[in-house]
């Protein structure tokens, strides 16, 4: 699929997290990849691994090619891109069951994406975005929203995850999380694309994947 490393679109829509493995891992090569260190849960999900050399290890030869995708990316497409890891690890988080190792693996993933893509979207796409009369307002929405998505992690952080509730919640979650992104893609993004210059979206998108992949490190 890297053949279509000129196409950015075409190489979003490769499947889950494999930009965001490269994108981590590209800023920190002198330590294992994420997927080389991958669980079960994560390794068997679509999209992941996906570009494994034939070691079996999480190939970078094309990550010449991957640099100059993130360096063309505007932010809309850097953020659909976190929002497709962040679909693909939802579906798969409520598909799992009781006190299990992948229900375990799978969640504090999800917690760990939504907290970096929390934190670099509000700071290179809301704080901006606020700045303007039309955007104001849903900026404010999408950020209200990320702390209701912050109190249901917490929730399942403090529920036993055997317990019929613990599901519950994740699938509340799950709701949450696809309503929030298809409002941001259907919404503000058309709002956004209308007050931000090119120049602007260019930037941002550099600022966001700088302050995800310095979030992500956090861990
Ligand atoms: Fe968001």
């Amino acid at each position: 699929m890297f053949q279509d490393a000129e196409n950015p679109r075409i190489y979003l829509n490769i499947g889950l997290q494999s930009i965001n493995e490269k994108r981590v891992s590209l800023l920190k090569l002198s330590r294992p990849t994420r997927e080389q260190m991958l669980p079960d849960a994560l390794g068997n999900l679509p999209g992941v691994g996906s570009h494994r050399n034939k070691s079996g290890h999480a190939g970078l030869q094309a990550s010449g090619g991957l640099l100059a995708i993130i360096k063309r990316m505007n932010i809309f497409e850097a953020l659909r891109t976190s929002h497709e890891t962040q679909r693909g690890l939802a579906d798969a988080l409520i598909k799992t069951s009781g006190d299990s190792k992948d229900r375990d693996v799978l969640f504090k993933e999800l917690r760990t994406e939504l907290a970096a893509h929390a934190a670099a979207e509000e700071r290179f796409f809301y704080v901006p975005l606020i700045a303007h009369d039309m955007t104001q307002e849903p900026s404010r929405h999408g950020i209200a929203e990320h702390h209701e998505m912050d109190e249901l992690v917490e929730k399942l952080e403090k529920t036993d995850a055997s317990s019929p509730a613990w599901i519950a919640v994740a699938k509340e979650l799950h709701h949450k999380i696809f309503h929030h992104l298809k409002d941001e893609e259907q919404g503000i993004f058309q709002l956004a694309g209308k007050v931000l210059t090119e120049a602007e979206k260019l930037s941002l998108a550099k600022d966001y994947e700088g302050e995800f992949v310095s979030q992500r490190l956090k861990d």
